[in-house]
C-alpha cells in the first residue's frame, strides 16, 4: 500500500521538550516546579486571615483575567468543574422549561442528570453526533439552557453568540471548563459559567469555580427547587444567597495547596499578557496543528464545521485508507497502538481520543502548551502513523 505523501518515513530526531498533551489535567505552565507552592497557607485554618486572603486573591485574579462584569459573582466550590455544574443545575433548574444542548460526553452527562436525577418535567434535549453542533435555532428565550461551551471530548466548540437574544428570560448555564482562559467567550451574556483550574491554567482539580450573573442570583433568591440539595451544593439559604462563597468563605475546607497552585498559574497568566496573551498562545498552538493538517491525507478534524474546531482539545480522526478499511474494533486497536507507541517513545502522553469518542487523537493546545512542542509532536505522529501501518501490513 502506498504511504501518504505527507508521512515522514524516517524517525524524527527532535522530541517535544515537554510531552504532556493531556486534555485534563493539562500540563503545568512553563517553568512550573513544586517550589511555587512554598508560600501555601498550610497547617492552619483556611478561615484565618491569611487563608481567606489567599482565597480572595485567587478570586480577584480570576475576576480580572476573565474581565468579569462588576455585578457578576465568582466563587470557589467543591468537586472540580463537575461540582460547579451540578451545583448550578441543582440550585437553579426547575423554575422554567430547560433545553440541554449536547454534543460531547460531558454535555450528555448533564442531560442525563436533568432527565434521570432531577427528573425535569419540561425538558428538551437537542443532541448532535460527535463532530457536530445541535441546531441552536431551536432554543426559546423563555427557557433555561445548559451547554458545554467547548466539548472537550468532541473537540467541538461554540464560536458564535448570535443565538443569545438581549431580552432572553431563561438562564444560560455554560460548562466552560476547557474554554475559559483559552478562547473568547461572551461571559457578560451568560448567567452561569463554570470551570476548574485543571484545564487551561494547568492547575489542580479538586475545586471548581462558579461565576454567576445578577439574573442567576435573582433566580437563587426567588426560587426554591422541589428536590433536596445537599449542603455541599447549597448556594442559597432561606431564599438568600450564601454570599460568603463569593468572598472566599468556601462551603467546606478547600485545599490550600491547590489554591496556591492556582495563584501561581494565574500570576503566570498575567505575566504572559492576561486573557489576550492566553488566547494568543492557544491560537498560536492551534496554528501549528492547523498548518500541519492542511492537506493531510491521513488525519481529519472530528469537528465538521471549521468554525467549531476547538483550539484547546484538538480532536483528530484517522482517515488513512488502511485505517478506514479496517473493521471498527481493529480501528480502535490501531489508534491505541499509535498512542502507545508515542508514549513509549516519550513524545506524547495521554493523547488518546476520549473513551466513548470515535478512535483517534486528542491533543491539548491550551495556553500552557508550547507551540514548538506541538510542532515537534506533529512529526512524531506522522512517523507513528507510518510505523503502525507498516506493522499492520507486516502481520
Ligand atoms: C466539558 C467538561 N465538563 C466537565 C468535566 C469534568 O471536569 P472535572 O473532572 O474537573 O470535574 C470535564 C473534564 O474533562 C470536561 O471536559
Amino acid at each position: 500500500m502506498k504511504p501518504s505523501a505527507r508521512i515522514s518515513l524516517s524517525r524524527p530526531t527532535r522530541r517535544p521538550a515537554n510531552c504532556h498533551f493531556s486534555s485534563g489535567p493539562t500540563r503545568k505552565r512553563p517553568g512550573w516546579s513544586p517550589d511555587v507552592l512554598s508560600d501555601a497557607c498550610l497547617g492552619r485554618s483556611h478561615r484565618a486571615k491569611p487563608g481567606k486572603a489567599k482565597l480572595q486573591y485567587s478570586l480577584d485574579l480570576m475576576r480580572q483575567l476573565l474581565r468579569l462584569p462588576d455585578d457578576y459573582l465568582i466563587g470557589i466550590v467543591p468537586a472540580s468543574d463537575t461540582g460547579a455544574v451540578e451545583m448550578a443545575m441543582w440550585s437553579l433548574l426547575g423554575a422554567r422549561g430547560v433545553d440541554m444542548l449536547v454534543w460531547d460526553a460531558f454535555g450528555k452527562s448533564w442531560a442525563t442528570d436533568a432527565a434521570k436525577q432531577l427528573k425535569l418535567d419540561d425538558l428538551r434535549i437537542f443532541d448532535a453526533p460527535y463532530g457536530q453542533l445541535p441546531d441552536f435555532g431551536q432554543l426559546e428565550d423563555d427557557r433555561d439552557v445548559v451547554l458545554t461551551w467547548n466539548g472537550t471530548s468532541a473537540g467541538v466548540r461554540v464560536r458564535h453568540d448570535h443565538w443569545i437574544n438581549s431580552g432572553r428570560e431563561g438562564l444560560i448555564i455554560a460548562d466552560a471548563t476547557s474554554a475559559a482562559f483559552a478562547m473568547p467567550m461572551p461571559i457578560d451574556k451568560l448567567d452561569v459559567v463554570t470551570f476548574s483550574w485543571q484545564k487551561s491554567l494547568g492547575g489542580e482539580a479538586a475545586h471548581g469555580v462558579l461565576v454567576l450573573s445578577p439574573k442567576a442570583v435573582q433566580r437563587l433568591e426567588s426560587y426554591t427547587p422541589p428536590w433536596p440539595i445537599p449542603k455541599i451544593f447549597q448556594l442559597a439559604k432561606d431564599n438568600k444567597l450564601i454570599a460568603g462563597i463569593f468572598t472566599g468563605a468556601t462551603i467546606n475546607t478547600p485545599s490550600m495547596l491547590c489554591v496556591e497552585d492556582a495563584i501561581d498559574a494565574l500570576e503566570w497568566a498575567q505575566s504572559v499578557g492576561g486573557l489576550d496573551g492566553l488566547i494568543a498562545r492557544t491560537d498560536a498552538n492551534f496554528t501549528v496543528i492547523d498548518n500541519w493538517m492542511k492537506g493531510h491525507n491521513d488525519l481529519a478534524y472530528l469537528a465538521q464545521d471549521r468554525s467549531a474546531i476547538s483550539p484547546t482539545s484538538i480532536t483528530l480522526t484517522i482517515t488513512a485508507d488502511w485505517f478506514t478499511a479496517s473493521p471498527p474494533e481493529e480501528q480502535a486497536k490501531l489508534a491505541k497502538d499509535l498512542t502507545a507507541l508515542l508514549e513509549e517513545e516519550g513524545v506524547a502522553l495521554d493523547i488518546d481520543a476520549y473513551r466513548d469518542a470515535p478512535p483517534g487523537l486528542r491533543i491539548w493546545g491550551g495556553p500552557t502548551v508550547e507551540a514548538e512542542d506541538l510542532a515537534a509532536l506533529t512529526n512524531w505522529i506522522d512517523w507513528g502513523l507510518h510505523t503502525i501501518h507498516m506493522r499492520a501490513t507486516a502481520q
